[in-house]
């Protein structure tokens, strides 16, 4: 038997309603911002990503699926999907649409070569939201509202908002030499990876997997510590607008996140619940003021977010949220002989047009057996074909609750079903 990779899912019944619920809700959030989808290919060039994303990263260090295609391009399934987005901004000259800022969100599947867990798989469905051109610190406070939203509306309860600011350049230069500092004479005291990042990227040990219970880590310097006037001022600013939106949110300096293209404002959305696990980062995101610029489009700032679709769902199944998902059909039609099934299946196919949800017997069953499927399907009414009511231009309609039997005339199902169902 073939199964699936490792790390990969498949989702359908019961589960592919709670995704779907949530993907509408996501839709629907997305509309009232104002933000437009953008679908955006799984594959693009290798190098996309390692200017992207940054070479100082896991992500691109150990994660990506890499592979030539047969025209021997070196090509990488998308690992996230900001630098995708970024690149379709400068490609498409979005920066010229006088409608700015530009606002955008996607949803899709993003592939990590990731030690498969609980909560980290490796291949992922994110949605997520993307701003490009604005820099006033009301966005970002917006950027963040969005997400804390849709995990509302979906009636989760147990989130917490974390914020950090990784300042400008300058800021960002100078507590780079701080840590520097801090860190080399316990050089060896770091894990191997960590020794690496000190000289490419020194924020990255704060955010080190393996090393993340160490004093040494707990000690070190922080960000905030080293924001310049501009910086601090801005941060100040984003968290004013938070208060304004009526957002709580708590400051955590440890917040560097895993991606190299950050500054100023960096958030993640965590997952509360009991007995969640290690994984409970629902959504991740920041500013990222030099990305297009890294990429050869114009100086534009920017600011996004992505959350883990996976998660969510494993959060709302933990919190036991209660989704309105509809399990049930609105008409079985059940039928016997020849004449019958085919009255039914043009009954059946009418109503669906009128826009009902209908089904009727494909198996050949015993007309018990039909019962016994409508049952299975919920189905609300029972519409029971028979030749001699059919003569009479009627059919039996049964209230499959209260059991309650209706003779309707064939011209008025419509209308019978609309009265008792809408
Ligand atoms: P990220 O923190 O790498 O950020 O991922 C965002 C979210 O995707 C995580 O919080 C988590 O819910 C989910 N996620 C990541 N990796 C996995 C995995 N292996 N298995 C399951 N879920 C996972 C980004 O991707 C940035 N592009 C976010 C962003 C957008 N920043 C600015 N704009």
């Amino acid at each position: 038997m073939i199964v699936k990779p490792k790390g990969s899912y498949d989702i359908y019944g019961h589960e592919m309603k709670v995704w779907q619920y949530v993907e509408r809700v996501v839709d629907e959030v997305m509309e009232r911002y104002n933000y437009g989808k953008i679908r955006t290919p799984i594959f693009e060039s290798t190098e996309l990503f390692h200017r992207g994303v940054g070479d100082s990263t896991d992500i691109v260090n150990k994660e990506t699926y890499d592979f030539v295609d047969r025209g021997n391009r070196q090509m990488t399934l998308r690992p996230e999907g900001t630098a995708g987005v970024v690149r379709s901004f400068i490609e498409n000259k979005m920066y010229g649409d006088p409608n700015q800022p530009v606002k955008l969100y996607y949803n899709g599947t993003m592939y990590r070569y990731e030690r498969p867990q609980s909560g980290r798989d490796r291949e992922l469905t994110q949605f997520g939201v993307e701003v490009l051109g604005c820099d006033d610190p009301a966005i970002d406070a917006e950027v963040i509202s969005v997400a804390v939203q849709i995990f509302k509306l979906l009636g989760l309860k147990g989130v917490k908002v974390k914020i950090n600011s990784l300042g400008d350049t300058e800021s960002r230069n100078n507590y780079r030499e701080a840590l520097i500092k801090y860190f080399e004479p316990f050089i060896n005291d770091l894990c191997e990876d960590c020794q690496e990042r000190l000289k490419k990227n020194p924020l990255r040990i704060l955010d080190c997997k393996v090393d993340a219970e160490s004093e040494i880590i707990k000690n070190a310097p922080i960000m905030l510590d080293y924001l310049n006037e501009e910086s601090k001022n801005r941060f100040m600013d984003v968290q004013n607008y938070l208060d304004v939106l009526d957002i709580d949110y708590e400051v955590d300096p440890k917040i560097v996140r895993g991606l190299d293209y950050y500054s100023h404002t960096v958030f993640e959305i965590e997952a509360t619940v009991k007995d969640f696990g290690a994984n409970n980062v629902l959504a991740g995101g920041g500013r990222y003021d030099t990305l297009v610029e890294n990429l050869d489009g114009p100086k534009t700032p920017g600011i996004g977010f992505a959350c883990g679709i996976g998660r969510l769902v494993r959060a709302l199944e933990k919190e036991e949220v209660r989704l309105p998902i509809n399990e049930t059909i609105d008409v079985f039609v059940l039928y016997v002989n020849k004449t019958e099934k085919e009255y039914a299946l043009a009954l059946t196919q009418d109503l669906r047009l009128n826009g009902f949800r209908v089904e009727t017997d494909y198996m050949n069953r015993s007309l018990k057996s039909q019962f016994k499927q409508a049952d299975r399907l919920n189905a609300k009414y029972l519409i029971i074909l028979n030749d001699e009511d059919l003569v009479a231009g009627e059919m039996q309609v049964k209230d499959n609750l209260t059991k309650e039997v209706a003779m309707v005339k064939e011209a008025e199902i419509d209308d019978y079903l609309d009265l008792n169902l809408r």
